[in-house]
């Protein structure tokens, strides 16, 4: 195959969802689809434990929720799929909006009985801002749902989402009976799977086929003829570009645990959906170059090899004790042992030991193409949004930064692991688990951690212990916001900023983040706006700034 065969049949896509709407499932099935069960072990032996083949991390499985990501890979129907994993609690939103950085289209699944829930709205947006084509799946169709023009309705509504229904549902709960294809004007009929564990057999024939008009009920039979009635006359219709810009979002309506309507879905989402997208490189100063990079798009096909890590995971198998840091392949072709720039540091690196990394399971990854995510071991020095390529002039700014919303103190309160600790704790820092911040007046041995959701600092704790044998503990920390403060030039004094200066209310502090950038610990929005107006001079931002 040529290079840009390779690439042309690349899909890089993650599914969003909110908990419970069933995207652990329609992974599952998508593996059966792939034929890559095997590297998961058996469906129905994971029925009962309650966790798959990407639920890899104990603590995912007493929970019962998806913490951590992992990439699946799979060919379907002569396309190499990459899926990946997000987080699916809220807390995770964090790793969850990196993750999706590195795709190129997203599958929306959404509960046909809820419609769009919170935690979907809020990765939709993240989706939509990068303008990948979003595909839809209405699941649990075997259930009663909520009016299906309802929910179209909704994606207009809430989401401001043009919709144009690939597929439609013939009735629902008890009197489903499958769903109608809008392209091909065939009734695909729906059998209920024991289980669930193998393709679901469907028969295609037409709606008026006597054979379906027996199987629905009058009144399914004349809501069904009067919906697709109505799409046909006033619905959008299909419209790829929009579809490919993320303006329009084609439905798919189905079963995932009855494993209905997943084949249907696969075919239109991979055939429709888009090859990797060309990145855009960002103008830096990087190390070994005497001017900085120029703005400029990548195409996929230039033949330097150049990909960005947008995730960093530890210990995800505690046999090994390594660290994996996940790249997407922006461009070029790697191929194991190749010798790239680590942007970031200007230091040259051998890429010799590189994994496609299935739950627990690896396998080693001699080549990879464009949309294709590799796990790299063993280099310490890697860091999330780091670029590496062999092309000194490409330097990728992909990761989104989100301001911190919780705070915490952690300390070690036993002496004799303290080695552990520290290890510990600076390893999961450099993962970007949490964020830290020195803060003054912090407790003696104390550090100020800091997340988007308090989940992320139970992970720390947890894997302190299960992954260190490191104690640790909380000491709640008084701030709600914190904000980095742009100092005046002209009060930096050569002993630096004397930050008794400042006006503030009672209870605010001073700290900095990993950097060295000052920041301000507020216990409430009152006191930074007494802050805004007492030091007019000085300017807070959200995000960290280039000081
Ligand atoms: P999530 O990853 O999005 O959180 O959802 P997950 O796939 O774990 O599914 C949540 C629950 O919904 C599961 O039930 C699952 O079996 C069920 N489910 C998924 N797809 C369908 C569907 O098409 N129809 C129906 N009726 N149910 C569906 P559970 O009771 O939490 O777990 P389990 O005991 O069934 O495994």
């Amino acid at each position: 195959m040529s290079p840009a065969q390779e690439i042309a049949r690349r899909r890089t896509f993650a599914i969003i969802s909110h908990p419970d709407a069933g995207k652990t499932t329609l992974t599952e099935k998508f593996l059966l689809y792939g034929n890559a069960l095997h590297l998961a072990g058996s469906v129905t032996a994971r029925k009962n434990q309650r966790a798959t083949a990407s639920d890899w991390m104990e603590l995912e499985k007493q929970r019962g929720i998806s913490i951590s990501s992992t990439v699946l890979q799979f060919d379907f129907a002569g396309c190499a799929v990459n899926l990946l994993d997000t987080p699916g609690h809220k807390d995770f939103s964090e790793d969850t909006y990196r993750v999706l950085t590195a795709v190129d289209a997203a599958l929306m699944v959404i509960d046909a009985a809820k419609g769009v829930e919170a935690q979907t709205r809020k990765l939709f947006e993240v989706c939509r801002r990068r303008g990948v084509p979003i595909f839809t799946f209405m699941n649990k169709c075997d259930r009663p749902t909520r009016d299906p023009l309802d929910l179209l309705d909704e994606l207009e509504s809430v989401l401001g989402l043009q919709s144009s229904p690939v597929v439609w549902p013939l009735g629902s709960g008890p009197s489903f009976r499958g769903v109608f294809d809008r392209r091909s004007r065939e009734v695909h009929l729906f059998e209920r799977v024991p289980g669930g564990a193998f393709r679901a057999p469907e028969s295609v024939t037409s709606l008026d086929d006597p054979a379906v008009r027996k199987k629905l009920d009058d009144d399914t039979y004349t809501a069904v003829k009067e919906q697709l009635e109505m799409l046909d006359g006033a619905g959008h219709p299909y419209d790829l570009d929009a579809v490919r810009h993320g303006r329009q979002t084609p439905v798919f309506f189905g079963s995932a645990v009855n494993n209905f309507g997943i084949e249907l879905l696969l075919n239109g989402f991979l055939h429709d959906s888009v090859p990797p997208a060309p990145r855009h490189s960002v103008s830096v100063t990087v190390p070994g170059l005497a001017q900085p990079t120029t703005d400029r798009v990548v195409p996929v096909n230039d033949p330097k090899f150049s990909g960005f890590i947008f995730k960093i995971q530890a210990n995800m198998d505690p046999k090994h004790r390594d660290r994996i840091a996940f790249l997407r392949v922006c461009s070029g072709k790697f191929e194991r042992d190749m010798v790239v720039t680590h942007q970031r540091t200007g230091k040259q690196v051998r890429l010799s030991s590189s994994h496609k990394l299935f739950g627990q399971e690896r396998e080693t990854v001699d080549e990879a193409w464009p949309g294709d995510v590799i796990g790299l071991v063993g280099h310490d020095a890697f860091g999330i949004g780091d670029t590496l390529t062999d092309d000194r002039t490409i330097a990728y700014d992909e990761i989104p930064r989100f301001p911190p919303e919780v705070f915490t103190y952690i300390s070690n309160p036993s002496a004799g692991d303290a080695k552990k600790y520290r290890a510990g704790l600076e390893q999961l820092l450099q993962e970007g688990v949490v964020q830290s911040f020195t803060a003054r007046n912090a407790p003696p041995g104390a550090t100020l951690l800091a997340a988007v959701g308090p989940l992320q600092f139970e992970v720390v704790q947890w894997r302190l212990q299960s992954e260190y044998n490191a104690e640790s503990r909380l000491t709640p920390a008084p701030w709600t916001l914190l904000k980095w403060v742009e100092i005046p030039p002209d009060l930096i004094g050569p002993k630096g900023f004397d930050y008794s200066s400042i006006v503030v209310a009672s209870g605010v502090s001073f700290g900095a983040d990993k950097f060295g950038h000052p920041v301000v610990l507020f216990p409430n929005e009152w006191t930074e706006r007494y802050f805004i107006e007492k030091n007019p001079g000085f300017t807070l931002h959200r995000l960290p700034i280039e000081q």
